[in-house]
């Protein structure tokens, strides 16, 4: 049987954020700084084939945010999507340890991260780990990791321990 959708929720509604935090062990800063940090990163896409523009950014544990945002390529399976293009900025710089993921795009209800960038969130975030995603007019879903990616293969199925 398929899970039901997301509830959507308002960013402009006190309400709806201050649940969504006390649920994902966030604060009301970091949820709005998710969010304006994802909507302006959507303005760095390089999306000329597809115009569909994806900001995407990671919170740290240690408080840093990492953007990044969708880089496409005339050869079109050689796009790479906002949210590996964060975690490879991320990891590269050495960080480790993420609190959160949020991602953001120009459409309505809110888009989800695909099947390959589930994975890649996989190999850094801990199960439980919230993915928020907004839509264009500040609407959200957020889901954990878990629940995007159920039966997931990881590390640790290699015999590796994680670094999340
Ligand atoms: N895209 C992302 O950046 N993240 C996703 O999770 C889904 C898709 C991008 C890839 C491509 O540049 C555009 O959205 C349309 O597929």
């Amino acid at each position: 049987m398929a899970s039901p959708p997301p509830t959507i929720l308002s960013s402009a509604s006190a309400t709806d954020v201050a649940q969504t935090c006390a649920a994902y062990n966030l604060s009301t800063a970091e949820f709005h700084e998710l969010h304006a940090r994802a909507a302006t990163a959507k303005a760095t896409a390089y999306c000329p084939y597809s115009r569909f523009r994806v900001g995407a950014v990671l919170l740290t544990r240690a408080g840093a945010y990492i953007s990044g945002a969708n880089v496409e390529n005339a050869s079109y399976p050689v796009t790479t999507c906002a949210e590996r293009v964060a975690f490879g900025t991320a990891v590269t710089a050495g960080h480790r340890g993420f609190k959160a993921v949020a991602v953001a795009t120009d459409v309505a209800p809110p888009a989800s991260p695909c099947g390959m960038c589930r994975q890649c969130i996989r190999e850094f975030c801990a199960l439980d780990t919230p993915v928020l995603m907004f839509d264009k007019d500040g609407m959200y879903a957020v889901m954990r990791l878990e629940t995007l990616l159920p039966l997931s293969f990881g590390p640790e199925s290699l015999g590796v321990q994680p670094q999340t």
